[in-house]
């Protein structure tokens, strides 16, 4: 089972297929961590780690002097009571102390994965070898309950955790930090791999090393956001992408969100990650809850890469849901920075009929169809068609685009208000503001409450109303800015500090009714870009606009550093015209393909500006996308093989889950005069079979002989590019000879 109990010796063991987390209760009924790492066979010699050394000024018991819960390490630590270490938790209760010090209680196993009720979760059942233990804390003095939850994946190395609150007492009391997971390393060294970034430039890979102290990510901004995203990897300074250990943590949450590592001053290691504790309390009356989200927890002994899969197939398997978990995600053509704000039905409808001639499946009407949309400056929250752009309105719109053989798609933002608009004018109390104060704009616009339940119903139902006016088979859902002023007129004093979790909350809400309503409509995620890039959002939108920058070369770093945790089926990319809109680079149609061709696949430019010969070009890569490359990227294995950040190129490979056929990518970012040929090793072939490699011209006049390669030259060898000038590509295409798996010749 994956849950070993050990009564006599009060040990937990949770072991999956390569991994074991241990923990045990101890004498004085504390919840004290044991391990977390490769799997073990046996945990009860493990108490051993919990053997006391004397530290000055570590708080001690009055009974022992070497006991101290400063060196403890621990499943849930609170402050206050002789542990100095960044704690996971952290309670006012209602005589104005902080002090808590809660104790074991008991303990369930339960098969399989319970739900969480309001907020995005992993998925597992019994069936598929998960099974989940509650552990019961209490603090007899306040009557403070929390139920820490562990769920493990037999099959995938990963532990999800999260924690209940509930108040027992007859007084209420004020969460003022309830992170959702911390886990002590007994032992340094440790590196931390963290995806930073900023609008236009979303998670860049960071490896920083880990010196006394705390180092951190958070976001402020009441999105997961642009600048931060909540992953957050403890890597070996040896890690590399194929060897190495690796203990990563990602919170299914798209709000405010702290991640950090504590290296303490006897190198000990804290990390944590959860709802961010800055500017957030919650009121807990007598016999409420509260409940974090959860975090996944990731472990790997063989490097980033098994990371990254890990990650890859939890997501794909136990957080997508509805009929696009599996279904093949369309190409498509979004009008954007092919006409902006300014667009005519006739106009859409020659996108949509060249798109259509060259094999595009979905047409995708952007920004700008509704109220007086014409800039950035008005009109959101008023959702009727804009009659002198689209006379014939939505619904006849999208039966012209359909007749052309395209499905519909539509833009909305239904988080945000215009000042300019109608529904400002009606409700100006429905955004997020502080009375008397004045509002932040951004982007010109405010910030709908979304903690308010009568503003989740008004979206919930106008969208309903948008959503069946046309036959819309797509919905791109924006969000584009920060929250400011995050304060309430529908909550009272005490509780306004929840505002920015209850707006995420509200979200969940709507994201919730509207994905059951309209299960049949794709849904993608969206925020200027990929600024709520994170897996409570893709719960609901199985894929996200990766970035606003749809430029080759600098995608190629922003998908990189995206896969380290998510998948490339939550990814969508666009050719765009060049000059390129966000940094004015040059790049050849062939590497504006590659990488858009690396994820889900879409155009955003005009294509009848394009020249017959590139449209013919344009018409091979759909037709190569369609017939071989979708089902390697949305559904089969990833790999990255050479890293944009420390090389002058990158690389990836798709494959089939049976290693039967793969698809190489390479990308010279910047080449050197007289340059070294670059050789690509490939990865998890079978070194005694033989494939069948032919390089990817997708010009069939072009397009050279197959050649036979054994697996094993694929992988040490390499397969060999001259990379002669700045954003060269070469791709390749490889299938594994029939009869020669495992010693073939
Ligand atoms: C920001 C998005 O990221 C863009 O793709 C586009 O939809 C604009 N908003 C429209 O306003």
């Amino acid at each position: 089972m994956p849950i070993e109990v050990d009564l006599d010796n009060r040990i937990f063991h949770l072991c999956s297929r390569n991994a074991s987390y241990v923990m045990t209760v101890t004498r004085e009924g504390y919840l004290a961590h044991l391990y977390w790492g490769k799997r073990l066979t046996a945990s009860s010699s493990l108490l051993r780690v919990l053997a006391p050394i004397s530290r000055p000024f570590s708080p001690t018991s009055e009974h022992n002097s070497l006991w101290s819960l400063d060196l403890l390490p621990q499943e849930y630590p609170g402050f206050g009571h002789g542990d100095m270490r960044a704690p996971a938790y952290q309670v006012l209760l209602s005589d104005g102390t902080t002090v808590v010090d809660p104790r074991y209680r008991g303990y369930r196993i339960m098969a399989g994965k319970p739900a969480l009720s309001a907020l995005p979760h992993i998925r597992a059942s019994s069936s598929e070898d998960a099974e989940s233990l509650e552990m019961e804390l209490e603090d007899v003095y306040s009557r403070l309950h929390i139920i820490l939850s562990y769920t493990v994946l037999n099959k995938l190395d990963v532990v999800v955790r999260s924690v209940k609150f509930v108040n027992h007492s007859a007084n209420p009391m004020r969460l003022l930090r309830a992170l959702s997971v911390t886990v002590d390393f007994p032992e340094q060294p440790w590196e931390i791999i963290s995806l930073p970034g900023a609008w236009g430039r979303e998670r860049w890979v960071q490896r920083t090393s880990l010196g006394q102290g705390m180092v951190s990510q958070e976001s402020r901004r009441g999105t997961s956001s642009h600048q931060a995203n909540p992953f957050w990897a403890m890597v070996n300074p040896s890690t590399t992408e194929e060897s190495g250990k690796v203990f990563a943590f990602n919170l299914v949450y798209s709000g405010n969100f702290l991640a950090f590592s504590d290296l303490d001053q006897y190198g000990q290691v804290r990390s944590g990650m959860g709802i961010n504790p800055f500017d957030f309390s919650w009121h807990l009356e007598p016999e409420e809850t509260f409940q974090t989200p959860e975090a996944v927890l990731v472990y790997s002994d063989q490097g980033l890469d098994h990371m990254s899969r890990t990650f890859h197939d939890l997501y794909r398997e136990h957080l997508y849901q509805g009929p696009w978990k599996q279904r093949d995600r369309p190409i498509l053509i979004n009008n954007w920075e092919a006409t902006y704000f300014s667009f005519t039905e006739e106009k859409l409808l020659d996108i949509a009929l060249t798109a259509s001639g060259l094999g595009i499946e979905l047409f995708v009407l952007d920004d700008g169809w509704f109220g007086n949309r014409n800039n950035d400056r008005q009109a959101l929250g008023d959702y009727d068609v804009n009659r002198d752009k689209l006379p014939h309105g939505l619904g006849a719109l999208a039966e012209k685009v359909n007749q052309q053989g395209l499905d519909f798609g539509l833009w909305v933002e239904p988080e945000m208000v215009s000042p300019d608009s109608e529904l400002y004018r009606r409700h100006p109390d429905w955004c997020l503001h502080v009375s008397g104060r004045s509002s932040s704009w951004g982007r010109n616009q405010l910030v709908l409450d979304l903690s308010r339940l009568d503003v989740q119903n008004w979206i919930i139902e106008t969208l309903s109303k948008v959503f069946r006016r046309a036959n819309i088979s797509y919905v791109k859902w924006d969000m584009n800015r920060s929250l400011t002023e995050t304060g309430s007129s529908a909550l009272p004093r005490e509780r306004q500090q929840e505002t920015a979790h209850r707006y995420v909350l509200g979200l969940y809400h709507i994201l919730d009714e509207l994905t059951h309503l309209f299960p049949h409509v794709l849904f993608e995620g969206c925020s200027g870009g990929g600024g709520r890039f994170d897996p409570g959002i893709l719960y609901y939108m199985p894929q996200i606009w990766t970035s606003d920058t749809t430029d080759a070369a600098e995608r190629a770093k922003i998908q990189y550093g995206t896969s380290l945790v998510y998948p490339p089926v939550a990814m969508t990319a666009h050719v765009s015209q060049i000059p390129n809109h966000q940094v004015g680079r040059i790049t050849p149609l062939a590497a504006r393909h590659w990488i858009a061709m690396s994820a889900n696949f879409g155009y955003e430019l005009d294509l009848a500006d394009l020249t017959s010969e590139e449209q013919i070009r344009v018409a091979n890569y759909v037709r190569f996308y369609k017939s071989t490359l979708r089902k390697l990227v949305q559904w089969g294995e990833f790999s990255r093989l050479q890293d944009p950040f420390n090389t002058n190129g990158v690389s990836w490979m798709f494959s089939d889950r049976e290693q039967n056929e793969m698809v190489v990518v390479y990308l010279c970012l910047k080449t050197e005069s007289n340059p070294n040929r670059t050789w690509i090793k490939l990865r998890h072939l079978d070194s005694r079979s033989r494939y069948r490699v032919r390089g990817c011209t997708l010009k069939p006049e072009e397009e050279g002989a197959w050649e036979a390669i054994a697996g094993d030259e694929l992988m040490n060898v390499g397969l060999g590019v001259w990379p002669r000038q700045d954003y060269f590509t070469q791709s390749w295409h490889l299938v594994r000879e029939k009869g020669g798996e495992g010693g073939g010749f």
